[in-house]
């Protein structure tokens, strides 16, 4: 295949970046889309050029590193698959592929087409955790029967691997889907009702202060989201949320 790629540039945090176009032959319609990346850097790094800076770490969609915007959709073209999964069969030869960054103010871009999503591990440090009594006397996990449905919707959220896709396609930059899944996760299990009340008020003020737009219910993020993640979690938090609230005021 013979491409054109589109490619953000820049050189650091804050400074001033551009698309630049760099033609590429020789692609095989069986490699990932990082894969084609990585011949393009090859390509660069032979004649003397710095290569296209980009995160991936797992490249089997488990880690959510591999973060990038392909022709104005997150993660490209496929659904439920991350970038590292993509493959360069739903692309055509002769195509022009734009790739770009996620565009949100809390993921500033360190370099090129990497951003910063401490913003996600910071929500998580706020509360998105269980706290677990390590005396010796810790119950069991498994011997606290949980309703399968229960089970089922907790595993469901907790596939949610981190990535930012809902917050690049939210036109208002908003947290709501990854923070709800977190939430979630721990919220429809017994192990996280201990804390859940300050857990999501503490995630849900952290999303707050860094800088994420809010909901406003146009379902981009479930479309985008390469692990399904339902809106249902946001309408789960948003009670948790009001309960907690409540309770707090009590
Ligand atoms: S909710 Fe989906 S799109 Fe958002 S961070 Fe989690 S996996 Fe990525
Ligand atoms: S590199 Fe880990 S999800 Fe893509």
């Amino acid at each position: 295949m013979k491409l054109t790629l589109k490619i953000w540039r820049q050189a650091g945090p804050g400074k001033a970046g551009k698309m630049e176009t760099y033609p590429i032959d020789g692609i095989s319609p069986d490699m990932s889309f990082l894969e084609m990346l990585d011949v393009l850097n090859n390509k660069l790094v032979t004649e003397g050029q710095e290569p296209v800076a980009f995160d991936h770490d797992c490249r089997e969609g488990i880690c959510g590193a591999c973060s990038l915007y392909i022709n104005g959709e997150a993660h490209g073209p496929d659904r439920g698959v991350t970038t590292c999964q993509l493959h360069m069969r739903k692309f055509k030869d002769g195509d022009t592929i734009y790739i770009e960054p996620w565009r949100a103010k809390a993921f500033p871009v360190i370099k090129d087409l990497v951003v910063d999503r401490g913003a996600f591990d910071r929500i998580m440090a706020a509360g998105g955790f269980v706290s677990v009594n390590t005396s010796g006397n810790t119950l069991d996990a498994n011997s606290i029967p949980i309703p399968k449905d229960d089970a089922d919707k907790a595993f469901d959220a907790a596939t949610c691997i981190g990535c930012g896709a809902c917050v690049a396609s939210c036109k208002n930059s908003s947290a709501m889907l990854f923070v709800s899944a977190k939430v979630s996760q721990l919220a429809l299990l017994p192990q996280g009702r201990v804390e859940a009340q300050r857990r999501v008020l503490n995630m849900v003020e952290q999303m707050d202060k860094e800088g994420f737009g809010n909901c406003t219910n146009t379902g981009a993020c479930e479309v985008e989201c390469p692990k399904g993640i339902s809106l249902e979690n946001i309408a789960r938090m948003n009670r948790e949320y009001i309960k907690a609230g409540l309770l707090s005021e009590s």
